[in-house]
């Protein structure tokens, strides 16, 4: 049997362009001693794909020759002689092949709630990212504004929800007129801007006529500028990640905010990673699954079939043309 594998064929020059991957027949994986054997179910597409290719982030750099990484749902099919019997559904890493041997220890295993797509989605990295970036470091109130940028996205979407559950007026900063018409019409936000309209700046303003409290950022770049002037006394800002500085070989930029304003507005500017509270993973699960079933928390989901179709998946996301979580599904469910 081979194992098709997608793999890093040149580092990406400018914006990322499918024919820097290459589709490869590779052999299949000989586990080491603690390695499970997993055939890949769904790859997980995310900004940070773009990220990992450009330098170091909290992982080393990806080099070309290697197998792209991704964050995968897999079964075990071979469980080697360890603890984790064949059959069990894992989350981890396997990247963008339909086969992987993976060591025990950096498996999670998963006991899916729902469809077994939320596992990546709202009750995976995605939905906890969302679930801890705005209780536990936006620590929004009701009443409070909250601003949220790719909104339609994958955490966006389930930030602004969980903003709304929480009693707060919430706005959306998303890159079209359909996917803002999504959010208002069937998501119960209370407002959306489209940042690549030409009166962005003032569209913005009059749809926070308060100011913000809350700031959630997922991208960075002009949109996190803008944000930052609606900031009212005692505001957060969440830096959860910077997709507009990703794709492209400009690493410079940022923010020119005048330090004096966070002084004067008592502002909070804190970034986090969602691993920094697995403690509470299993927890807040929970709370999600129970949104979901009395219907508070839609899921929005964006699955494109096949391996192959991971490179434009990825370079379609980091374009804006995902509705929500994408997902790539490699293989069918267990
Ligand atoms: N801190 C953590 O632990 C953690 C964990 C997971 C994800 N993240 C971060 O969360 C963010 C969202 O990730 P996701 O998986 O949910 O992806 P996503 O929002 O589903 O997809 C990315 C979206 O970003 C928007 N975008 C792209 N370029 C942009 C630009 N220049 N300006 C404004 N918007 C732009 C696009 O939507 P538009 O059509 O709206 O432009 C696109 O749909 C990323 O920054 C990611 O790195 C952080």
């Amino acid at each position: 049997v081979a194992n098709r594998q997608i793999l890093i064929s040149r580092r990406p020059s400018g914006r990322l362009a499918a024919d820097d991957f290459a589709h490869v027949a590779g052999p299949m994986p000989e586990p080491a001693v603690g390695d499970v054997v997993c055939r890949t179910i769904l790859l997980s597409i995310d900004p940070a794909n773009r990220a990992w290719m450009q330098g170091r982030t909290y992982r080393d750099q990806l080099g070309t020759g290697e197998v792209m990484a991704g964050f995968t749902i897999s079964e075990v099919i071979d469980s080697n002689g360890t603890a984790l019997p064949t059959g069990t559904l894992v989350a981890g890493e396997a990247g963008w092949q339909e086969y992987a041997a993976l060591p025990t220890s950096s498996l999670h295993v998963v006991e899916p709630i729902g469809p077994v797509t939320h596992e990546l989605n709202v009750l995976g990295i995605t939905g906890l990212t969302a679930y801890f970036g705005l209780l536990a470091v936006g620590r929004p109130r009701a009443g409070e504004t909250v601003l949220v940028s790719a909104a339609a996205g994958a955490t966006g979407n389930v930030v602004g929800q969980l903003a709304r559950i929480h009693g707060c007026r919430v706005v959306g900063i998303a890159g079209s007129d359909h996917k803002n018409s999504l959010l208002t019409d069937e998501l119960e936000f209370d407002a959306a801007v489209n940042h690549r309209s030409e009166r962005f700046d003032d569209e913005l303003r009059r749809a926070c006529p308060d100011g913000v409290d809350v700031y959630f950022d997922n991208v960075g770049g002009s949109v996190l500028e803008r944000s930052l002037r609606l900031l009212r006394e005692g505001g957060r800002v969440v830096f959860c990640g910077a997709v507009a500085h990703y794709d492209g070989d400009d690493r410079t930029g940022g923010i020119t905010f005048h330090p004096g304003r966070m002084v004067v507005r008592r502002l909070r500017l804190e970034g986090f990673l969602v691993s920094d509270f697995m403690s509470e993973w299993a927890a807040a699960r929970t709370a999600i699954a129970g949104w979901i079933a009395d219907g508070s928390l839609r899921v929005l989901e964006d699955v494109v079939d096949g391996l192959d179709a991971a490179p434009n998946a990825l370079v379609g996301l980091l374009a804006g043309d995902n509705v929500g979580k994408r997902i790539v599904r490699v293989g069918r469910d267990r």
